[in-house]
Parts: structure tokens; sequence; C-alpha cells
């Protein structure tokens, strides 16, 4: 079940790029939470009207009671965010979302764009607790944003992540496509787990489809409510020819049913 409540902020900080890490005090949320849930923040009092809507983010880590989020500044709501300081509280929303990646394959790629891979952080964790096997990658343009390799280094996935930068400035030059087919063609019963920016994702879907492996995307689609009211996060599900919400019926959805 969601919740709305206000949760102590643990530490706010810049990272590097453009991206801040957010530590919340939030048992409630922590205990509730799987691999690809997410949390609506609003960073502003609940007495002050702009920005108006909170802001959709993926639950990066759990830590005891705290969660993690890295988040990206782009705007006025996430600029909010960077304002709050640790030891005030923030507004929380969560956990959120209804549709979780599958449990029963026997190998998973995780494919990661930018922020996108703060989408499948909670899925690495949680298939290395569970001894299932995996191999992550993580793409971005340049090194500076890759705002989650401390993070990766400090639990221990240095070598369950490949990293590739568009400049070559860290790791492989290239893009996240780059060895894929050769790296999801490896293992038997493998499942591709993606989350990153649209053309990426599609991208990654279209070889999934000429290899025939399937590929399940966890989409970060611009969201008003969070929780299937306002209607604002819809893609085509083109089996039932209908539509889904993101927020509700996802945010994982196999990627040869929706229009990507
Ligand atoms: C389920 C879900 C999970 C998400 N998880 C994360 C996460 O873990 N970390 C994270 O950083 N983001 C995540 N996002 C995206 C995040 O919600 C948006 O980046 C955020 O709402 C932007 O708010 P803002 O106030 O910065 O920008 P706004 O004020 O809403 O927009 C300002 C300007 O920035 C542009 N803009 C906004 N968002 C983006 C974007 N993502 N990329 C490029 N341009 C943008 C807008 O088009 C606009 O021009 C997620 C989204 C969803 C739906
Ligand atoms: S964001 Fe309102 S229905 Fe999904």
């Amino acid at each position: 079940m969601a919740l709305d409540i206000k949760c102590e902020i643990v530490e706010n900080r810049f990272i590097s790029g453009i991206t801040w890490l957010l530590r919340l005090k939030a048992p409630e949320i922590a205990k509730e939470a799987k691999p690809a849930s997410f949390v609506m923040i609003r960073g502003v009092e609940d007495y002050q009207y702009d920005p108006l809507l909170r802001r959709a983010f993926a639950i990066a880590d759990i830590d005891g009671d705290d969660i993690l989020i890295f988040y990206d500044v782009y705007g006025k709501g996430t600029k909010a965010i960077t304002e709050k300081k640790a030891g005030e509280t923030i507004s929380v929303l969560g956990a959120l979302g209804n549709n979780f990646f599958p449990e029963d394959y026997d190998h998973y790629v995780l494919v990661g764009g930018g922020i996108g891979f703060a989408g499948l952080s909670l899925l690495m964790k949680d298939l290395k607790q569970k001894g299932k096997s995996f191999t992550a990658i993580y793409g971005v343009r340049r090194k500076e944003q890759l705002s989650m390799l401390d993070w990766i280094k400090e639990n221990g996935f240095e070598n369950d992540v490949i990293i590739y930068t568009e400049d070559g400035s860290y790791g492989k030059k290239g893009l996240v496509t780059e060895d894929l087919e050769k790296i999801a063609t490896k293992h038997h019963n493998t499942m591709l787990a993606v989350c990153g920016p649209h053309g990426m994702m599609k991208a990654v879907a279209n070889l999934a489809k000429e290899i025939d492996i399937p590929c399940y995307v966890s989409l970060e689609s611009r969201m008003a409510c969070g929780f299937g009211i306002c209607i604002g996060c819809v893609v085509k599900d083109t089996e039932k020819d209908s539509y889904v919400r993101v927020c509700y019926e996802g945010p994982v959805f196999d990627a040869s049913k929706i229009e990507l």
C-alpha cells in the first residue's frame, strides 16, 4: 500500500554531472519496495503551490530503514529538492508501481542508460542476494555522468557491471548496444531488463526482438499523480489495443506488448 508521508532527510548531496543523491529515512516504504518501485516527491512545503506536482524517482537502493534516490536536476521540481537539507523532512508518496521484473529466468542482462541505471540497481542487488546470474551494463555519454560509480564500488558490483561511455572517457567506448547481442545470447533462458532514455530502450527492445530474447522495460514517462487517476502517463498496449498507465499497470512492461 502506498503511503503519503513526511520523511526525514538523512543526506542530500551533489554527486557529479547533474546528479544528486537523496537518502531518506522511510522504514515503511523500504519494507514495501521491490525492484522498479518508485516514489513521488515534492520538495516544497504543503502550503506552497509552485511546483505543484510531485516528481517520480526510482528507489535505487534500500539500506536498513533508508531509501536512496539518485536524481538528475532539470527543472523546478528537482531544483526544489536540492534545497532541502539533512534533518529536514520532505513529502514522499510511495512505494508506487504494481508491475515488476519477472523472477523466473536463469540469467538477467540489465541495461541502464544514464540515470536509468538507478531504475535497475535495486534489481541488481536483489539478484545478487538471491544468488541469480546476471550481467549489468551501464552506459553514459561521458565519465562525469557515471554518478552511480561510487555506489557500484561501495556495494561490491565492480565485476558485475560493464561500463560504456560514448566518448571513451571511462570503460569501453560506445553505446550500451555495442556488444549486447553477444552478452545476451551467452546464457540460456536469459531476459533483458532495461531502463533509460526512450531511444536507448527502443534500440535494446528492437535488438531483443531480432535475437528473440524477452525484454522488459521500466518506463519513466512524465507523471502527474503517480497512482492511476490522472491518466497522464499512458502507453499503448498493442496486445489489448488499449492504453495502460505506466504508474499503475507498470512501470515494468514486456517490450513486445507495448508501443515504445
Ligand atoms: C517511474 C519513474 C522513475 C524515475 N526515476 C528517476 C530517477 O531515479 N532519477 C531521475 O533523475 N529521474 C527519474 N525519473 C525522471 C524524473 O521524474 C524527471 O526527470 C523529473 O520529474 C524532472 O523534474 P524537474 O522538476 O527537474 O523538471 P521539470 O520542471 O518537470 O521540467 C523542466 C525541463 O526539463 C525537461 N526534463 C524533465 N525531465 C527530464 C528528463 N528526465 N530528461 C530530460 N529532460 C527532462 C522538461 O522537458 C522541461 O523542459 C523517473 C520518472 C519516472 C516516471
Ligand atoms: S501519473 Fe496519473 S495516471 Fe499515471
